[in-house]
């Protein structure tokens, strides 16, 4: 029962995740700036950033996150926090609903602590406009009572920091997106980073792996750490089972292999976008509605998990008219291009 459901949920979501996956992602959660790998764009930014506020003695500006799920933004908000030696306090959009949840927040930060507000893309109006005023000014305005008799108050708040996270910057209004003092985009990871990752984890898990075989793990790990990470626990236990002590590039294979996970790090919902698109809707292109309810999932999932990691790989392309296979997929499907289907005809 619950492997049925967790199959249908995204393996990079991190709602999909159990108990147990929860602790090994802490326990693999880099802690400094140093252990955090790539995204060196980013890291020079924030040291500056931090290094500048360090000397001013003052909070650090709001910051916001963005890129496809998996890619450290929570990492690094922790890392934020705990270079600037502050307490932070995580909670999510959908997890604010009211103004007065809002109010509770910030009323109990202390100067110069963190509030990291991930999904902010998912915060509705109210607490948006609530939000204005407390990252511009620190104060927090307060309507009492209802009607013409209602009047407002206004409440200073702690100097705090803003942390967004999004996987989604086009949703966000740009009030709001204004309202930070830097935005950062988290980009895909090379094969090389994700190979230190993965080796800094397998040491971590006691899970001794061969050079070769963190390789070819780090090339089938969709560019992202969360999958790296989680397709090493997985490999480690079926090294396990099968008694072995060191994980090696067989054992990889193997078990990528029992995972459904191709050579391109193709999942089996990635390749069930991709079939649609071939060989429901001759290649595209196909508006994200149809190619959703075609395939079962979620809009939000397609644009968010699957089609970035697609266009990246060279296998599906966005046109102004909707999705499109690219011939490099119908290779990878094993089928003839359409292209060359035309040549042979002729
Ligand atoms: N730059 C990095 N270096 C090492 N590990 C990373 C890095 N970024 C992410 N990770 C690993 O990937 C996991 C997922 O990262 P997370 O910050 O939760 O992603 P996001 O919040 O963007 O979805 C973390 O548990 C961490 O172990
Ligand atoms: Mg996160």
């Amino acid at each position: 029962m619950i492997d049925s459901k967790k199959e249908n949920l995204s393996p990079l979501d991190s709602a999909s995740m159990d108990d147990e996956e929860i602790v090994i992602e802490q326990n693999l959660r880099p802690s400094s700036l140093d252990e955090y790998v790539g995204q060196t764009a980013v890291k020079e930014n924030l040291k500056i950033v931090m290094e500048a506020a360090k000397k001013r003695k003052e909070r650090i500006e709001h910051l916001l996150f963005y890129g496809p799920p998996g890619l450290g933004k929570t990492t690094l908000a922790f890392i934020v926090a705990k270079e600037m030696g502050v307490n932070i306090k995580v909670t999510s959009g959908p997890a604010i609903e009211r103004a007065g949840d809002l109010a509770s927040l910030l009323t109990n930060l202390a100067e110069g602590d963190v509030l990291f507000v991930d999904e902010i893309h998912r915060l509705n109006k109210v607490v948006e406009e609530v939000l204005y005023p407390a990252m511009e000014d620190y104060v927090l305005d307060i309507v009492l009572g209802k009607g013409p008799g209602a009047r407002s108050i206004r409440m200073d708040l702690p100097k705090f920091t803003l942390i967004g996270a999004t996987t989604r910057i086009g949703l966000i209004s740009s009030p709001l997106r204004d309202r930070f003092g830097a935005t950062y985009r988290l980009e895909y990871y090379t094969a090389e980073e994700l190979k230190k990752i993965i080796s800094r984890s397998a040491k971590i898990l006691n899970a001794p792996i061969e050079d070769s075989a963190s390789m070819e793990l780090a090339k089938r790990s969709r560019f992202t750490p969360r999958i790296a990470n989680r397709l090493l626990k997985r490999v480690r236990d079926f090294a396990q089972v099968h008694g072995h002590d060191t994980i090696t590039l067989d054992v990889v294979n193997e078990a990528l292999k029992l995972l459904e996970v191709d050579n391109l790090g193709l999942d089996k919902n990635d390749r069930r976008i991709l079939d649609a698109l071939v060989n429901k809707f001759s290649g595209g292109p196909v508006g994200l509605s149809t190619l959703a309810a075609a395939t079962g999932e979620e809009e939000d999932t397609i644009t968010d998990v699957h089609e970035p990691f697609l266009i990246r790989t060279g296998l599906l392309s966005r046109t102004p008219k909707g999705r499109q296979a690219t011939e490099a997929a119908y290779k990878h499907l094993g089928l003839t291009p359409p292209a060359a289907q035309q040549k042979t005809l002729l």
